[in-house]
Order: C-alpha cells, then sequence, then structure tokens
C-alpha cells in the first residue's frame, strides 16, 4: 500500500496529490494543522485534536467546516490505508486565490492530509535519553494556534542537529523557558513535575494534557507555572510530550547534565502510563 494523502474529498497517493501555487498555505503560511497518531490501530486522542484544529482555525477567522466531515475524512484515509501505527497529517489552508495579503469571506479552506507509517524515536535515544539546546524563541505571539508558520521551529532543530544534539528548547530573552520546536516541556523537581502553563506563547499539547491527567491519577503532583533556565538546569528530570515524541527523556541541556545523567524513574513511569492509555 503506497502512503496516502486526501486532497479535498479525494484520495491518491501522495505524489499525485497537487495544489494550486495561489494556495495562501503556500504563499503565506496562511494554514493550520494536526499530527495525529495511532496504536495498534486506533487513532489517540482523535477528539482533542479536532477540538484543537476547530480552534486555530476559529482563531484565524476561518470559514467553519464541519467537524464531521474533517473526522470522516480522517478516518476515510485511516481505513484505506490500512495501517495500524499510522501519523495523520491534516492540514486546512484559507483557500486559494490571487496574492493579496488581505483575504475575503468567500474563500474556501483547502484540506489535505498525508498518511504514513509513524518512525518511532530510535530505541537508543528513548533509553538513553535526548541532548537538547535552548535556543532564543523568536516566533510570534499566537504559539497556541497550530499554524503551519514552523521556520523559527525548523531552524531551531536544525541547529540543535547540526550541534549533535536532538532537540531544541525555546526560552525568551528573560530566561523563561517555553517548549521544544515540536513538544512541550516538563521537568521534575523534589518528586513534583511543573510545564509552562497555557498562554499563547506555548500549544496546548494533547500529550501535555494527557500527562496531566495521567499524573493526576498516579497521585503525582503536576503544576503549570513558569520556571526558567536555572529551574531547568537544576531540575531531577527534564522531558519532552508530543504526539511523535510521546515522552522523551532529555538528559543533557547546553552544557549542563540533568540529574544523574541518566532516564529519571518519574519520567519512566509517566511514559509507561501513556504508552498503557494509548494501547487501550
Ligand atoms: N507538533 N509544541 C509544539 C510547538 C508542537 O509543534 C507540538 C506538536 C507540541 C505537542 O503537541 P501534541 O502533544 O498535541 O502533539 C507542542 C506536532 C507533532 C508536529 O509539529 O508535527
Amino acid at each position: 500500500m503506497p502512503d496516502l494523502a486526501y486532497l479535498n474529498g479525494e484520495i491518491m497517493p501522495i505524489e499525485a496529490a497537487m495544489i494550486p501555487i495561489e494556495d495562501r498555505g503556500y504563499q503565506f503560511g496562511d494554514g493550520v494543522y494536526e499530527f495525529v497518531a495511532s496504536y495498534e490501530g486506533r487513532l489517540f486522542m482523535l477528539e482533542e485534536h479536532l477540538d484543537r484544529l476547530e480552534r486555530s482555525m476559529r482563531e484565524l477567522a476561518y470559514e467553519p467546516i464541519s467537524r464531521t466531515d474533517i473526522k470522516n475524512a480522517v478516518l476515510e484515509l485511516f481505513k484505506a490505508s490500512g495501517y495500524l501505527r499510522a501519523g495523520i497529517y491534516i492540514q486546512i489552508s484559507r483557500g486559494v486565490a490571487p496574492r493579496n495579503h488581505a483575504y475575503t469571506k468567500k474563500m474556501l479552506p483547502q484540506i489535505i492530509m498525508t498518511i504514513r507509517p509513524v518512525k518511532d524515536m530510535p530505541a537508543e535515544i528513548r533509553e538513553n535519553g535526548a541532548k537538547a539546546i535552548t535556543v532564543e524563541d523568536m516566533r510570534w505571539g499566537r504559539c497556541d494556534t497550530k499554524t503551519i508558520q514552523l521556520l523559527a521551529n525548523s531552524m531551531a532543530k536544525q541547529k540543535a542537529l547540526d550541534s549533535g544534539c536532538d532537540d531544541a528548547i525555546f526560552i525568551t530573552d528573560s530566561g523563561i523557558v517555553r517548549e521544544g520546536t515540536s513538544s512541550n516541556l516538563f521537568i521534575v523537581a523534589g518528586g513534583k513535575l511543573a510545564t509552562h502553563p497555557l498562554t499563547p506563547n506555548i500549544l496546548a499539547g494533547i500529550t501535555r494534557m494527557a500527562v496531566l491527567s495521567i499524573c493526576k491519577e498516579a497521585g503525582l503532583e503536576a503544576t503549570e507555572s513558569f520556571f526558567d533556565t536555572n529551574a531547568l538546569y537544576a531540575a531531577n528530570e527534564v522531558f519532552l510530550t508530543g504526539t511523535v515524541t510521546e515522552i522523551l527523556p532529555v538528559v543533557r541541556i547546553d552544557d549542563n547534565i540533568i540529574g544523574d545523567g541518566k532516564v529519571g524513574v518519574i519520567t519512566q513511569q509517566v511514559y509507561d502510563l501513556l504508552k498503557k492509555k494509548a494501547m487501550g
């Protein structure tokens, strides 16, 4: 089975899916997206991803699209692929029109999706932990909308790889720790977890949400609070959360070893509980 695409109602091989050059997603980055993964043939937290997609579209004043239509398209594509462990990328742009910064209400949102098997994180990184660098957060002020404008994220990720690390962590100029390039971040200090509160400066990650509820169920204390790079470097454990990332332990940040430099006990516990939740 080839990897498939969905393009405004039709399913086809990815290579066959083409969009017009005047799509506003292409010309202005005027698009929103989601990435949903499946485990053993079941899509994990699909409703929560659809909630966030609807919210992103509302925040950017897109013409509404029926949630049921989007959901049915996702399910149709998932079924057509036959994949059990799949990653579905969903992107909606405002529409296609002659290039003009301003947009009109009449634009017809363009829906594309792709489906591919999920590439799991190499076992080596999962078992030994990842290395990260910090970078200044130069993104715009609405990181809570999941837009396709990911240049700062992709530049930061590449910088991390070029310096022999696995990912980058966004920090404000005053040292507040925001999130990873495609993940949220948690620290563990004195047995308690903390993650950045929901503000316009970070994405409200679905995995973050799952981790917070896992903590509640498991009796782990977790707060949504601001912390700075000093707290980050001094944490006993640090981990990243995301649909692709799942729970990724970080054992070195810049020149600092985190905790004892090994995957932490709480990180491992949260990872195991998340996998259990995802596998149903
Ligand atoms: N990214 N923060 C940012 C900036 C992200 O891009 C993502 C996800 C997250 C985690 O969100 P979630 O838990 O809902 O996946 C946080 C997706 C996976 C991507 O860009 O492909």
